[in-house]
C-alpha cells in the first residue's frame, strides 16, 4: 500500500478511536472496523475477484478505504451507504484525500430503501455494518441482490453476540447458504450463496 493512503488511514484509525472514546452519543461515534478486518476484507474482495461490492454503513469510511483499494486492483467498485448527513460529508473529504474516489459510489439513503431497488444478483459481496437489529428485516434483499458465489460479511458477530443471534440464525437456516464465524476483529459473520434459485 503507498504511504499516503497508509498514512490516511492511520489518522482515522487515530481518530475514531479518540472520538469513540470521548463521545457517548451513538450517531456521533464512528464505530470503525478493526485495522485486521480491514486488512481481511481487502484479501477477500481480491481473493473472490468482487467487483460488485454493497456497503451498509460507511460511518467515516474507514471500511470503505479498505474495500475501495481492494476494488481498485480489480476494476471494481464499492458503493456504500449511509443514512447520516454528517457522516456522509465527512467520508466525502477523505475520499477526496485518498486518491481512491474514483472507484466509490457514495449513496445517502436508508440501507433498507437501497437494498429493495438492488437488481437481482448483482453483488459480489455486501459487507454489512450498520444497525443491527435492522438485518433480518433486510435478509430476503440481501439474499436476493447475492450472485451465486456471492459473499456477505457481517461485522460484529462475536463483540454483539446477543444482538446478532436473530439474523445468524435466519441465515443459518437457509439451505441456500453456507455460513461461517471468522474470529478477527469484532468477528465476522460469513455467509455464501450456493444456488440461486
Ligand atoms: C458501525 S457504523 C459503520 C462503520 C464503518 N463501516 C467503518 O468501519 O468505518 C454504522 C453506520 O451505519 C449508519 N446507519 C445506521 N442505520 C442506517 C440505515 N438504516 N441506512 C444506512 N446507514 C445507516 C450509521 O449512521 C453509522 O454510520
Amino acid at each position: 500500500m503507498d504511504e499516503p493512503l497508509k498514512n490516511l488511514l492511520a489518522e482515522l484509525e487515530e481518530f475514531g478511536q479518540a472520538n469513540d472514546k470521548s463521545i457517548s452519543d451513538r450517531p456521533r461515534r464512528m464505530l470503525n472496523i478493526t485495522r485486521d478486518t480491514g486488512e481481511f476484507l481487502a484479501v477477500l474482495v481480491r481473493a473472490t475477484d468482487a467487483r460488485r461490492v454493497l456497503e451498509i454503513g460507511t460511518s467515516n469510511g474507514y471500511s470503505t478505504l479498505w474495500l475501495a483499494r481492494a476494488v481498485r486492483d480489480i476494476g471494481g467498485i464499492v458503493t456504500t451507504v449511509e443514512l447520516s448527513d454528517f457522516k456522509v460529508k465527512l467520508a466525502a473529504k477523505y475520499f477526496a484525500r485518498s486518491g481512491l474516489a474514483a472507484f466509490i459510489v457514495q449513496v445517502q439513503d436508508d440501507a433498507g430503501h437501497v437494498l429493495t431497488h438492488q437488481g437481482d444478483a448483482t453483488l459480489d459481496m455486501i459487507f454489512l455494518d450498520s444497525e443491527r437489529p435492522e438485518y433480518s428485516g433486510w435478509w430476503p434483499d440481501i439474499k436476493r441482490a447475492l450472485r451465486p458465489g456471492g459473499l456477505l460479511i457481517v461485522d460484529n458477530a462475536t463483540s454483539h453476540p446477543d444482538q446478532m443471534a436473530p439474523f445468524v440464525a435466519l441465515v443459518k437456516a437457509d439451505t441456500l447458504f453456507v455460513t461461517c464465524l471468522v474470529p478477527v476483529g469484532n468477528g465476522e459473520f460469513m455467509a455464501t450463496r450456493i444456488s440461486q434459485s
